[in-house]
Order: structure tokens, then sequence, then C-alpha cells
């Protein structure tokens, strides 16, 4: 069996802990039909297989983590109550918990002062951190790198707010130059900085954007959806480490619980440095906010009704495995980059591939070395539909020309050639090795990539250049 079961009792227990805090009987619960419940639950299973293997290390594709087991099972726990952390009213309990576990999320950035909530995921988180700058700044362009997520500029759209996107280096992290001009050119409101972009899992050189400001007036808004919690990690290289010791200087931070903090999906969370932010929230209500003149989490957040389930599962979950360096939340998180970089210096070591970029964090991109890069896209296609026939997913993603071909490596000089570049953008393999077992797991992925290239490689043998 690969579905953990064996912690299902412990949520029985617990739930009898909850029962007795009610003084009041209440009739038993009326199931209404017990049977026919079975049934359609035992369909619903027949029809939820029909997903990728998400909870196991051989699926090595997209971001996708399954939630800790105690996340899974304090969400659970809330829902026979069901709390609404719109407000007190609604989540008292949840409200506190809420609070509290933003509140060591802050301090995992050395966050002495913030205003923050949870929310359904970091396109939410994000648009209220660039809501917050509109209100601050109308009418001020946002700028971030073309590696940042598609919806920074899909959210300033939302918002009426103009969007600029800057250009990236051949590590796919913001290119300070390209930065520096558009700086002198428009009215810049906000700086987006990633930490850690969903395609490549690249640092944006924040230090150095906190140094621009200097002189400058903008505010800075980091996207950390995905990479912040590994700002706990030791090994990181200099460069991410420098970027990441530049948080306290900025004004606003995403980061996902939903994604690296072992957390069901529903679970983003927005932090802003300068509590008084707060003030640009204030409506009015005259229905929801009645039993406690302590702030509602509803007076500071776009959203209005929010589960308290996740932040039930978020407490749980930090009060098992706190946000310390060195401890084995960031021990695992380790694993994952471990995963990514054990995968990585196997393809540079393998002359059928060609791995760019050296991983930051836990992502590794790649494609089948090929003489065009037409045939290397048709390739890393065949290899990715290959592995998924042999039990291992990895999903694919498109780089563009421009961001293979600069700086003055060896490798991206060569790939510079007009004879590589017959299109303007190069398909490839991406891994996003998030599963702490993906590093125990790593000779089997590889065995398997291995096996899939092999059967598909005649498709293009022949055309493959010579290794650079
Ligand atoms: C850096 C970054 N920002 C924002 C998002 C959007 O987050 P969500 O899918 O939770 O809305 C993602 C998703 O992968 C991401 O990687």
């Amino acid at each position: 069996m690969s579905l953990d079961s064996t912690s299902l009792p412990l949520l029985a227990e617990a739930l009898r802990i909850l029962d007795e805090g009610f003084a009041d009987p209440f009739p038993a619960e009326q199931i209404p039909d017990f049977e026919a419940m079975g049934t359609v639950l035992c369909e619903l299973a027949v029809e939820m297989r029909d997903n990728y293997p998400y909870h196991h290390p051989l699926y090595a594709g997209q971001m996708l983590k399954p939630p800790h087991p105690v996340a899974r099972l304090a969400y659970a726990l809330s829902l026979w109550l069901n709390p609404n952390n719109h407000a007190l009213d609604g989540g008292r309990a949840t409200s506190r918990l809420e609070k509290e576990s933003v509140g060591k999320l802050a301090a995992m950035f050395g966050w002495e002062s913030h205003l923050g909530h949870l929310c359904s995921g970091g396109t939410i988180a994000n648009l209220e951190a660039l809501w917050v700058s509109g209100r601050l700044g109308p009418g001020r362009t946002v700028v971030a790198s073309t590696q940042a997520h598609y919806t920074h500029e899909r959210i300033c759209g939302v918002l009426g707010l103009p969007f600029q996107s800057v250009d990236c280096d051949a590590s796919g992290r913001m290119d300070l130059d390209a930065l520096k001009r558009v700086l002198d050119e428009q009215d810049v409101g906000t700086v987006v900085a990633t930490l850690g972009s969903t395609a490549v899992g690249a640092i944006d050189p924040l230090a150095d954007i906190v140094e621009l400001r200097k002189n400058r007036s903008f505010r800075i808004h980091v996207d950390a959806a995905y990479g912040g919690y590994f700002t706990l990690i030791r090994t990181l290289s200099s460069k991410a480490r420098v970027a990441f010791d530049a948080v306290p200087s900025v004004d606003s931070i995403v980061i996902d619980p939903h994604k690296h903090g072992l957390q069901p999906y529903g679970c983003g969370c927005v932090l802003f440095q300068d509590p008084s932010v707060g003030r640009l929230y204030r409506h009015e209500s005259p229905y929801t906010y009645f039993t406690s003149n302590d702030l509602h989490l509803g007076e500071i957040s776009l959203e209005c009704s929010r589960p308290g389930a996740g932040a039930a599962a978020l407490w749980a979950t930090l009060r098992l495995l706190p946000l310390q360096p060195g401890g084995s939340f960031a021990v695992d998180l380790e694993k994952s980059r471990n995963a990514a970089r054990t995968l990585y210096r196997r393809l540079r070591e393998d002359s059928r591939f060609d791995a760019p970029l050296e991983p930051e964090l836990d992502i590794v991109v790649f494609t089948p070395r090929a003489r065009s890069a037409s045939v290397a896209s048709r390739a890393a296609e065949l290899v990715f539909e290959a592995a998924a026939e042999e039990g291992l997913h990895l999903a694919l993603v498109t780089l563009p020309r421009a961001m293979m071909t600069r700086g003055s490596s060896a490798e991206n000089v060569e790939r510079a050639s007009t004879e590589y570049w017959d299109q303007e953008s190069v398909r490839c393999l991406r891994s996003v090795l998030m599963k702490p077992g993906h590093d125990t797991f790593m000779d089997e992925i590889w065995r398997r990539l291995d096996v899939a290239t092999g059967n598909v490689a005649h498709a293009w043998a022949g055309a493959a250049r010579t290794a650079p």
C-alpha cells in the first residue's frame, strides 16, 4: 500500500477530545444513509485513481507535494466544526492559530513587525500585495522579470496597474542592467523580485535591487511562493544566501505553505512589513464583527470567508516541525535540493543530455542533446512520454533562446550558434524534486530515465551534435 492510512485512528481520538469541549449534548449526528454514502465514497475512490501518483517519488514533474499527515488530519479534524476565519465570530480558535502561524512565517524571514494572513494561494497573495502597492502608488508601474510567475502581469491587468517585464540573465535571474534601464525610463512603483522562479527555481538578485532603491523610491515585493522556505537551509549558494538575507529590507512577501510547507491546497500567505497598511483595508461591515474588539482577519484581507481548517493544519504542522535552520523540516528541504543536484550531476556526466542551469533550489531543467532547438524540443517530448510509460512522471518547460544564449559560458556560446537556433525557444524536460523521498529514490529515477531515453533515442540519434 502506498497511501498512508495508519494515522487515521489519531483523528478519531482527536475528535473525541474536541467533542468533550462542547458541554451541551446533541443527538449524535445522523448519517442519512450509511450504505449509500459508502457506495458514493468508493465510487469517488475509483474516480480519484485518474491522477498521477503525486505522493510518490516517481512523480517528479510539476510543483506538487502531498501534505504532511498531521496537516491532513488537522484539516479534517477542524471540518467537524468548519470554522470560517473571516471573523472571530466564525473562527475564534483558528483565527488565533492563524495569527500565531503567520507570525512564525514572518519570523522565519527575520521580520520583527508584520501584518499578514493566509489566503487561498500564491496568486491571491500576490494580488493583495500588488493591490496594496497600487493603493500607495496609483498608476505607477509594476516590474517583474520575464521568468516571474505569469499571474503578475494578469494581476496588474485586474488592478489596472501598468506592468513591465524585465529580461533575465543566463541563470533565469532578473538582469540588473535591464532593470536599471526600466527604472530610468519609467515611473516604477514596485519591483517584484522572485526568490525561486516557477520554471527553473532561479533567485533574483534581491540585495542589488534593495541597493538600487537607495536612490529611488519604489516598493519591493518578494514572490517567494515556491522558494521562501529555502531560507532555512544552510547550503544555499552564496548568491542565493545573499538574496534571502536581503528579505528583511523588503515591503511585502508571499510564501505558499501549500507548496513547500506541507499543506493542503488553499494555503498561501501574504506578509507586509509595515502593519499600518492595514488601514487600506478599512471597511464597514454591519453584519460580521460582533463578538470581540480584537482584530478579525477579515478586517485585513481582501477575501471574506476562508477555511479555518487551513490555519489548523498549518499550526499543527509548525508545532510538529518548527521552522528552524537545522531542524527536521529544513533537513528535508535540504534533501530536495540534494536530489536536484545529484540529478544535475548525472545529466552533466551523460553525453545524451544538456543541463544548462545549475539548480539553485530543487528544480532541474534539461534537454536531450540534439543538433537544433526544434530537434531537442521534439526529443524532450518523446522522453517525457517514454518516461511516463516507465512510471516516471516529469514535466516540460519552454525556455526562450534569449535566456539560453546569454553570458560567456562555453555551452551558451555554442548554443548561441545560429545552426542550433532554428526557433526562438527550446522545450526542455523539467523535474521539481520537492519530496524528501526524491533523494533516496534518485537511483530508481535515473534508471527509469535511462531506459526511457534509450527507448526513444533512435528518433533523434544521428541528429545529435557533439558534446560541448
Ligand atoms: C513563484 C510563484 N508565484 C506564484 C505562483 C502562483 O501560486 P498559486 O498557484 O498558489 O496561485 C506560483 C505557482 O507555482 C509560483 O511558483
